[in-house]
């Protein structure tokens, strides 16, 4: 089946390109641009009772669609913000950061953390262990062996991340492994996961906070993260706006700042929410089409399987199998990896790609190709690569 029938208006506007850096910024369906018009429609006739609808009805139902998707029981713990820099924020804030607040991570984390926690760094007496995800092999392994001896206050690691397209190859797994070895908070970014890899967070609901936002794989565009939060924690987020007030508020000392319940905890304060229109109108297409998750996993697959076949033909002296950052396995996110020779060599290819209409990205030396599911194999024509 091809799913283009549903992204009219941006296979339109960008004929004959080969786009691979949908994992960076992902079209969107036509569906997003009524979504647009629906946002604006509801304004101009809603007013002053805007909020109470988009509150009341359009934010629990997008909580719902993504709690469906997530296999969440509870999707009044999902709290939305523009970005997920923004909620992560509100996480730090729920710490104590002079006491010594002692950090888990990655040395692959996107920059929304990695900058935040190196900057907080050199103010607060804050330590912070970051594991290598390299080798992938024992990554696991490695990073349950830190948290044991570092006993963290704050566990922060990706699903899938973001400079390989390697998943951690069983999220549950880790996370029940690092609970068992540190009593430490444990937050999960998924924004490359969300979407792209089917994802059950049955059993990891209620202990674990969880990122995701609709930008890439969600197909929403810029504007509408979400933080799963887990129920009954104490923290109270020092950087909170009165979005955070909403609802049944948990007990508090008196002339204390009271908190929301639920997810809206972590809120901050009036924002645009044609995003949240965007995202709801991509969910329910897919819900309206019976498309799923494990469908298009499925479909890029393949996709990722015939792109490195036709590689395979081209014989480039280095883009090309060999120089994959890990080996395609089934769990693998819906991007490509391949390590240059060097950051030079990496930008030139990519930039003479480019000239001939072929859209990849790159992170130093590292070049990556992503696919979705408006690509068709007859869309992978790679012929111009023997020239380069
Ligand atoms: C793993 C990961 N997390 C988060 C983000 C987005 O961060 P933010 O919403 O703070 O801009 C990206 C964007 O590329 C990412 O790759």
């Amino acid at each position: 089946m091809s799913f283009k029938q549903f992204y009219r208006g941006f296979l339109a506007a960008n004929p004959n390109v080969q786009h691979y850096a949908c994992h960076s910024h992902h079209y969107w369906p036509d569906v997003t641009r009524d979504a647009v018009l629906r946002y604006w429609d509801d304004s101009a006739r809603l007013v002053d009772d805007k909020w109470e609808h988009i509150l009341g009805l359009e934010v629990p139902a997008v909580q719902q669609l993504i709690a469906n998707e997530l296999k969440l029981k509870n999707p009044a713990q999902l709290v939305f913000a523009s970005n997920t820099h923004e909620l992560l924020f509100r996480l730090l804030t729920a710490f104590s950061w002079n006491n010594g607040l002692k950090v888990l991570t990655t040395d692959s984390e996107f920059h929304s953390f990695s900058r935040q926690i190196a900057r907080l760094g050199e103010e607060s007496n804050i330590e912070v262990v970051r594991v290598a995800t390299e080798p992938f092999a024992n990554f696991p392994e490695r990073f349950v062996e830190a948290a044991a001896a570092l006993q963290p206050d704050l566990v922060f690691v990706s699903h899938v991340f973001f400079n390989s397209g390697v998943a951690v190859p069983d999220l549950t797994s880790l996370v029940n492994t690092v609970a068992e070895a540190c009593k430490a908070t444990i937050a999960v970014d998924g924004y490359h996961g969300f979407m792209a890899i089917p994802t059950d967070l049955s059993s990891l609901e209620g202990r674990i906070f969880y990122l995701a936002g609709s930008y890439k794989y969600a197909q929403g565009g810029e504007g509408c993260c979400f933080m799963l939060v887990p129920e009954h924690n104490n923290f109270r987020p020092i950087y909170t706006g009165w979005f955070a007030e909403f609802g049944a508020l948990s007990a508090a000392k008196s002339g204390a700042v009271q908190y929301s319940k639920d997810g809206y905890q972590f809120a901050g304060a009036t924002m645009d929410f044609t995003a949240l229109y965007r995202l709801r109108a991509v969910l329910d297409l897919y819900q309206q089409e019976q498309i799923s998750t494990a469908q298009v996993h499925q479909h890029v697959q393949s996709l990722q399987q015939h792109f490195l076949q036709s590689l395979d033909e081209i014989a480039h002296p280095w883009l090309n199998r060999q120089s994959l950052l890990q080996n395609f396995q089934a769990d693998h996110g819906h991007f490509l990896t391949f390590r240059g020779p060097s950051a030079e060599a990496v930008a030139a290819l990519s930039q003479f790609l480019a000239t001939h209409q072929i859209k990849t990205d790159y992170r130093g030396d590292r070049l990556r190709f992503g696919f979705a599911i408006y690509h068709d194999i007859d869309d992978i024509k790679l012929a111009a690569l023997k020239e380069a």
